[in-house]
């Protein structure tokens, strides 16, 4: 028994020196020394001994489980050292690397534009109009008719505005201005509202035109406004926008809604009002047309010319940011470069 012993050692020994990893150690343990390991199958004969032998055999085949366990114990050491060696080689971080950086978006320019123009105006009185009354897709009725629009007018042309197949007077939106119509049906004034949106254009794509574009429109109306309440709150919004020492000057102008009209201009900023491809060499770029709200409109959605009167505009946001920011392109808005995006 006691070579029998020796000769299971000796062999486990062997095994073990053979072996590469810890799930073959494992292998090796179960082999020799669990409960159905070849050791205890031996232990199991020890009751047939006499008390000497027993005492004997058991002590030596104690010592060499212990020994075989106490091997088995430094191998395991080993490869668990060096399996964890390896895996932190692997794994290695080198902290003096850059990292990688996610760059941060933010809001657009003519987000912020927007916001700013709005909140100028509301800190002059003006309300935003809800969502609903300014749709981008109108019929004809809102984005022409009520708007004093004669029916022959060009503006009507699908050369110039957009036309859905929705139905045949449903259209894209050309100007902000059904919006007023928006504001005034069934209501009594005062009113005192501006609606922001997008509006689309049948135009050929260029430095200063796309065929889509954002406007602000607004809209006052009251008994007793007059033209220079009009050129009172437009005057003061250039100044908050632009600064007191930007020249900007009124010109008349022709609205079918407005009577009468004007367009106010601002000094280009590419050129300084030397003039230049921006402006066409005229020194000055049109950022708004504004007037007095036609009575033809007043009357169409209810409210008395004789008691009530009202003034209007409608400006550009890609313009304004243009002549605030040197914006040279207008496709610059909306080709989303995030060189010129981030700049803002
Ligand atoms: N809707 C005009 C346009 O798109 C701008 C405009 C002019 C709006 C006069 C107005 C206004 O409210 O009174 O060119």
């Amino acid at each position: 028994m006691k070579e029998q012993l020796e000769k299971i050692y000796q062999n486990a020994s062997c095994d073990l020196e053979k072996v590469s990893s810890i799930a073959e150690l494992e292998e090796i343990r179960g082999k020799y020394l669990s409960r159905k390991g070849e050791f205890n199958e031996i232990k199991k004969n020890l009751k047939n001994l006499s008390d000497e032998d027993k005492r004997v055999v058991g002590a030596l085949a104690n010592e060499i489980t212990q020994k075989l366990e106490s091997a088995l114990r430094a191998k395991h050491d080993e490869f668990y050292k060096k399996e964890l060696d390896e895996k932190l080689k692997q794994e290695r971080i080198d902290i003096t690397l850059p990292g990688k950086f996610t760059s941060q978006g933010r809001e657009h320019l003519l987000t912020s534009t927007t916001n700013e123009i709005v909140s100028i105006f509301q800190s002059l009185g003006f309300s935003v109009v809800p969502k609903e009354h300014s749709p981008e897709v109108e019929t004809e009725y809102y984005n022409f008719d009520a708007l004093n629009v004669p029916k022959d007018h060009p503006a009507r042309d699908v050369q110039d505005t957009f036309y859905t197949e929705l139905a045949s007077n449903v259209v894209l939106r050309s100007q902000t201005s059904g919006a007023q119509i928006h504001a005034m049906e069934g209501k009594n004034p005062p009113i005192r509202v501006i609606a922001p949106g997008r509006v689309y254009r049948n135009e050929n794509i260029n430095a200063r035109k796309n065929n889509f574009f954002h406007q602000i429109e607004g809209l006052y109306v009251d008994k007793g406004v007059t033209f220079g309440d009009l050129k009172g709150v437009l005057n003061e919004f250039i100044r908050i926008y632009f600064g007191a020492s930007r020249p900007t000057r009124f010109r008349n102008s022709f609205f079918p809604f407005t009577e009468p009209s004007a367009e106010i201009d601002v000094q280009c900023i590419m050129c300084e009002g030397k003039g230049c491809k921006i402006c066409s060499g005229t020194g000055w770029l049109e950022i708004l047309g504004a007037g007095m709200v036609d009575p033809n409109v007043l009357r169409g959605v209810g409210i008395d010319p004789d008691v009530y009167s009202g003034f209007a505009f409608g400006m550009g946001v890609e313009r304004l940011a243009m002549l605030k920011y040197a914006v040279d392109d207008i496709r610059l808005f909306f080709n989303n470069d995030e060189r010129f995006l981030k700049q803002f």
